[in-house]
């Protein structure tokens, strides 16, 4: 339980670091709480018109999730594994050191479901960008990559991880629900669009 409880705190470490709040601030492109939807990440990040941002913020964000789960998975086996992407994640979602007004985990939930069950993380992403290829829309992406993620689960075998596949898809949900009410005013803007 004391391993488990170091896990735990070490993925959340890892899920704080706000990279694109980073990224945006050490290149010089402005405060991304000023900017389209004053959201942390990647999407938010691409607003400010760096396509190279948005890049790394996407994949440092996705791979802050992937380096908890795979470091906790090497040392201390596969419920560490679990709880270290569970918290990396909530680290993303409510870092400390923004006052725990953090992302919405998007990123960091497809980097720690690629680590986690690798199929099941390479379709959440296949339909992240199916839906985004029909739509244009990073949010409802995100909501449909993450609602049908339990789905894959099962499908492909990887039940293991539903508990935490559903306890992540309900905080992403939470955390869209700005953007789910825009969805239904019709008002979402597109990606690449303030
Ligand atoms: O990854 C977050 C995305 O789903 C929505 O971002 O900035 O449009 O609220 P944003």
């Amino acid at each position: 339980p004391l391993v488990l409880l170091l896990w735990a705190a070490l993925g959340y470490l890892l899920g704080s670091i706000p990279f694109g709040m980073v990224l945006s601030r050490a290149m010089g492109l402005g405060n991304l709480r000023e900017i389209g939807s004053g959201n942390i990440g990647a999407t938010n990040v691409l607003r400010t018109g760096s396509k190279k941002a948005a890049a790394l913020t996407l994949l440092l964000d996705g791979g802050k999730g992937a380096v908890a789960v795979l470091l906790a998975r090497a040392i201390a086996g596969e419920d560490a594994a679990q709880l270290a992407g569970l918290t990396a994640f909530l680290g993303h979602c409510y870092p400390v050191w923004l006052a725990f007004k953090g992302g919405k985990g998007v990123a960091t939930f497809l980097g720690l479901m690629l680590a986690l069950a690798w199929p099941v993380g390479i379709a959440c992403c296949l339909t992240w960008l199916a839906t985004a290829a029909l739509t244009r829309i990073s949010s409802l992406s995100a909501l449909v990559a993450a609602a049908t993620s339990t789905i894959w689960m099962v499908f492909l075998g990887h039940s293991q991880a539903f508990f935490l596949g559903v306890l992540l898809t309900l905080i992403v949900f939470w955390r869209h629900r700005e953007n789910i009410r825009r969805l239904r005013a019709g008002t979402e803007p597109k990606i690449g669009k303030k």
